[in-house]
């Protein structure tokens, strides 16, 4: 219940950063819903005017039926600002995302987006990366082979059950202990077959917003 309040503090603080008129990635995940409401009141309330693109069809449909303008990345290449969740965060801004899959596309929006604002619970913050497991999408294709590869990079992979997807592929979870996530973010990304992984080292927030039991601090680079 606390990091429920605590997502919900960090995800409306964030509408603070959205400027009258942008182009906004909209992120993925539990914390991002508390954005993404409180963004919808302040459009349907005049303060502001915003064009949203979704990183998932989840984030799709939410934003839809709460009334915001939505768009593609096809549509607008280039976007003002994204707001997203993490499940991890270190002290120079690393990030490991994609609890809920959806790495692949919040990583091309984050790249494609000018500013990136990344909002968390208080208990996402770690000194180094790597408990959470690394999502990684591969094609169904070749899953066996992507986990053999997995391991010889030192991981520990486990396919997540039951799970694909917006683009329909797999995503192995895998353990790591990760020294340099920048490296690992490239090797990951050089076995055949993988998609692309959930470290961020490369593209990494400039600001992030973290809630805690009453107060919200803003951490920026
Ligand atoms: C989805 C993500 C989410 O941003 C991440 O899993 C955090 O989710 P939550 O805000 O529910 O804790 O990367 O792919």
């Amino acid at each position: 219940m606390t990091l429920e309040l605590s997502k919900k503090l960090a995800g409306e603080k964030a509408v603070d950063f959205v400027g009258d008129g942008d182009v906004v990635g909209l992120g993925t995940g539990s914390t991002t819903e508390y954005f993404i409401k409180k963004l919808a009141q302040r459009i349907s309330d005049g303060d502001l005017d915003v064009i949203g693109i979704p990183t998932s069809k989840a984030t799709e449909r939410l934003a839809g039926n709460l009334g915001i303008r939505l768009s593609s990345l096809n549509e607008y290449p280039e976007i003002d600002l994204d707001i997203d969740g993490a499940d991890e965060v270190d002290g120079d801004f690393n990030l490991i995302k994609g609890g809920g899959g959806a790495h692949t596309r919040e990583k091309i929006v984050a790249n494609a987006s000018r500013k990136f604002i990344v909002i968390v619970d208080h208990s996402k913050e770690v000194e180094r990366l790597g408990h959470f497991p690394v999502p990684v999408e591969v094609f169904r294709f070749c899953e066996k082979f992507v986990e053999i590869e997995l391991g010889k990079l030192g991981g520990i992979p486990t396919l997540r059950k039951g799970f694909k997807t917006d683009e329909g592929n797999l995503v192995i979870d895998t353990r790591f202990n990760m020294d340099e996530p920048s490296v690992l973010e490239d090797r990951i990304n050089q076995i055949p077959g993988v998609i692309d992984n959930g470290i961020f080292s490369k593209r990494r927030p400039e600001r992030v917003v973290v809630g805690y039991i009453d107060e919200v601090k803003i951490l920026e680079k």
